[in-house]
């Protein structure tokens, strides 16, 4: 049964999620909670095979539903040997994009049919869903120029048309419209340290610590 907490950043490219989880992620640890970072596509062996070849490679080398097809393994190898353990002893999870991501770039973004992709969410990830999610949420143009900065060679998303990423945020946003309580939007475009204490005040509001 899931004792640990479980908490998911999403949001469009260079919108700052892997920074903000590292603060975040040490802000817990020195309240003594033990907890873990992760991310999708990713988080196990497999996953990161996975992930490989869904952010590399040409915009066209892969069809929206064999995009759907592999997040959805990455996530169901992720659900069972890493997210499902640790929740299940108590340990805290913070996690680099979760089923949202699918919702709003194979769904929203691509056009595959959202009824499809929940009901492949539901089965693959069961009752372990997010007790929080933030949305960080930040102008394309922005994004897009801090992703540029970054030195790998992940930018298959990078390579859609700006106008992928405009549905990308509005999704984001509509989503976040559906449940107040789960869905926290935070203003991306504040410095690093303004948006590490807001993030860090609504997780210890929620979950009652002090
Ligand atoms: P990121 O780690 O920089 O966010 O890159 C992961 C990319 O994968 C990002 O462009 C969003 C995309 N993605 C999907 O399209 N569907 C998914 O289900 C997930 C988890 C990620």
């Amino acid at each position: 049964m899931k004792k640990g907490k479980f908490i998911t950043f999403e949001g469009g490219e260079g919108s700052g999620k892997s920074t903000q989880i590292d603060v975040l992620l040490a802000k817990l640890k020195n309240k003594g909670i033990d907890v873990l970072k992760t991310r999708e596509p990713g988080g196990t062996y497999v996953g990161e095979k996975i992930r490989e070849l869904l952010v590399s490679g040409g915009k066209n080398d892969l069809t929206p539903l064999s995009e759907l097809f592999l997040n959805s393994s990455s996530r169901k190898e992720h659900i069972e040997k890493l997210i499902k353990p640790s929740l299940d002893v108590g340990k805290w999870v913070l996690c680099d994009r979760f089923t949202d991501s699918t919702l709003v770039y194979q769904g929203y973004a691509h056009g595959l049919d959202l009824e499809v992709i929940r009901n492949l969410n539901k089965l693959t990830v069961g009752e372990y869903i997010p007790d929080l999610t933030f949305i960080l949420d930040l102008s394309p143009e922005i994004g897009l120029k801090r992703a540029k900065k970054r030195n790998n060679n992940e930018n298959r998303y990078e390579q859609m048309d700006i106008s992928f990423h405009y549905k990308i945020r509005e999704s984001f946003l509509k989503i976040a419209n559906t449940d107040e309580k789960k869905y926290k939007i935070i203003n991306a475009n504040l410095n690093k340290n303004e948006i590490s204490e807001d993030i860090f005040k609504i997780v210890l509001n929620k979950f009652f610590i002090n």
